[in-house]
């Protein structure tokens, strides 16, 4: 294949960067280079962030919310029209199973219907003072809205902020993550084609340190969203603070998934198969610790260990059942935490190596170990890889003690037959999101996002537009 050069999509243009420079994105199945983007730096942002600005009160604001919700609905049926396209472009971009990619294009194609219907149905409030004062809330759009997303769903993450600031009539500039720029700019294409006015989406591609700094810094960017590592995440958010900018921040978890003495152990190990290992481990709310009551952990991880070896692992176009890992970086990373994990002391049993007859790309086995303690990095670093980790715990009050111990506290499950014990749990929980006997049930319109270092903000739903609205409140004297 020819290497496309991609430019920046910036007032509805296709804008070489000032500086001239691009980097390469490679396949991680091949190893191989696919395509070069832009290296943008403070001109190509701040170029970006003024036409954001100017589409703020150009034809974009003189629509209704209606027509603003009409205009979505035709980028969510253009996007739908290019899924195939989409989602192999996602699939060699980052490695996922094409059948997944697929899913994740619907899945966009969802959240953008959502926020469209939504468009016109957010209302302000009428404060009741008594007959001399009528006071009311109007609700207004930020501004202009930075999002800043990361590569395990490239065009998800991105639909997922860019969806609810448009419904609530923002302008957007969205930096896609450096290892996976291109289904955003696939998607730059459609926006014409569902006649979105210029400038009110721009794309601007680059590395975090330049593009991204340079638009958490920009003064004309009025809010920030960014899923991304804590690490990051603490530093938008103090980048963010010179300016007073609010900041929605989705930053990983670890997640505990409990499984009770009593729980159906066939459906916690078909959703632990699901949440470990989907998309190589590499989902901010995979199940990364099983927290496992003696009386079913043997059962738990002999079955866990068999479904695991029985995954297909293969480039994304083959639609195995796992692709590789993003990048060698990432790969090296998760191979350093099996590395350390072994030498901790924990007990390797299942993975943990490059699968037969894979000698190029970034791939891993589907790994499980177990007689991890928590202590070990195993048991509190977010590994984003192929990799379930087993706990033992004593009691319901351990579970939760241990769940509750670390800084992350994004998604928690619990798998029991009694009601009561879950709900118990369930109020004891320091996590966003708590799941029982299913994990990652629910849907895009109920809110998701953590406590404590997992994150600020809640994304998805009504609450994910509010993200993107000021309230202003007028007072009339009568
Ligand atoms: P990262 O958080 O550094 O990068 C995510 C996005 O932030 C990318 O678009 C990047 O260009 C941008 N970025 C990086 N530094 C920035 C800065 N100073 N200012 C503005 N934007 C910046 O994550 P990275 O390095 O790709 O992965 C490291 C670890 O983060 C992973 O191993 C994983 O543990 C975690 N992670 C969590 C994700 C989640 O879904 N919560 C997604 C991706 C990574
Ligand atoms: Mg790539």
């Amino acid at each position: 294949m020819a290497e496309q050069t991609w430019l920046n999509h910036i007032d509805g243009a296709w804008v070489a960067p000032a500086g001239g420079e691009y980097l390469a994105t490679i396949d991680p199945a091949t190893e191989e280079p696919i395509a070069r983007f832009a290296r943008s730096g403070a001109a190509d942002v701040d170029a970006a962030v003024r036409a954001a600005h100017r589409a703020l009160s150009g034809e974009w604001s003189m629509l209704t919310p209606a027509a603003r919700g009409a205009l979505m609905f035709r980028l969510a049926d253009a996007i739908a029209a290019d899924r195939d396209r989409l989602a192999r472009l996602e699939t060699i971009d980052v490695g996922k199973p094409l059948r997944d990619s697929l899913g994740d294009i619907d899945g966009v194609v969802a959240t953008l219907r959502y926020n469209a219907g939504a468009a016109d149905k957010m209302e302000g409030a009428t404060i009741p003072l008594g007959r001399d004062i009528v006071d009311f809330t109007v609700l207004e759009p930020l501004g202009v809205t930075a999002h800043i997303v990361p590569w395990n769903f490239p065009l998800g993450m991105a639909m997922r902020s860019l969806a609810p600031a448009l419904a609530a009539g923002c302008t957007c500039v969205l930096k896609p993550a450096e290892q996976s720029p291109l289904s955003a700019l696939a998607f730059a294409e459609l926006l014409d084609k569902a006649a979105i006015p210029k400038g009110v989406i721009n794309i601007v591609t680059g590395l975090g340190e330049e593009a991204g700094e340079a638009l958490v810094r920009h003064p004309l960017v009025r809010g920030i969203t960014f899923t991304g590592s804590v690490e990051t995440g603490r530093r938008i958010m103090a980048t963010a603070a010179a300016g007073i900018k609010p900041v929605v921040l989705e930053l990983g978890g670890k997640n505990p998934m409990i499984v009770l003495d009593d729980a159906d152990v066939d459906r916690a190990v078909d959703d632990a198969v699901m949440a470990s290992f989907e998309n190589a481990g590499q989902v901010c709310s995979s199940s990364s610790r099983y927290l496992l009551a003696p009386q079913i952990r043997d059962a738990f991880i002999e079955r866990l260990c068999a479904r695991a070896a029985d995954l297909t692992v293969g480039p994304g176009l083959d639609d195995p059942a796992i692709g590789p890992i993003v990048s060698r970086e990432q790969h090296d990373k998760v191979l350093g935490f099996v590395s350390a994990g072994v030498a901790a002391g924990a007990r390797l049993r299942q993975g943990g190596g490059r699968p037969a007859g894979l000698n190029r790309g970034y791939f891993l086995e589907p790994t499980v170990f177990d007689r991890v303690t928590p202590d070990m990095a195993l048991a509190r670093e977010e590994v984003f890889g192929p990799v379930g980790v087993a706990l033992d715990i004593s009691s319901e009050n351990e579970a939760v003690e241990l769940a509750n111990s670390l800084g992350f506290g994004l998604a928690a499950g619990v798998y029991t037959r009694d009601i009561g014990r879950a709900m118990r749990m369930m109020r004891r929980l320091e996590h966003g999101c708590v799941w029982i006997n299913g994990w990652g049930v629910g849907g895009g319109q109920g809110p998701t996002g953590g406590m404590k270092e997992s994150g600020i903000g809640r994304e998805r739903g009504l609450a994910g537009i509010r993200n993107y609205l000021e309230t202003k409140n007028v007072a009339i004297r009568v």
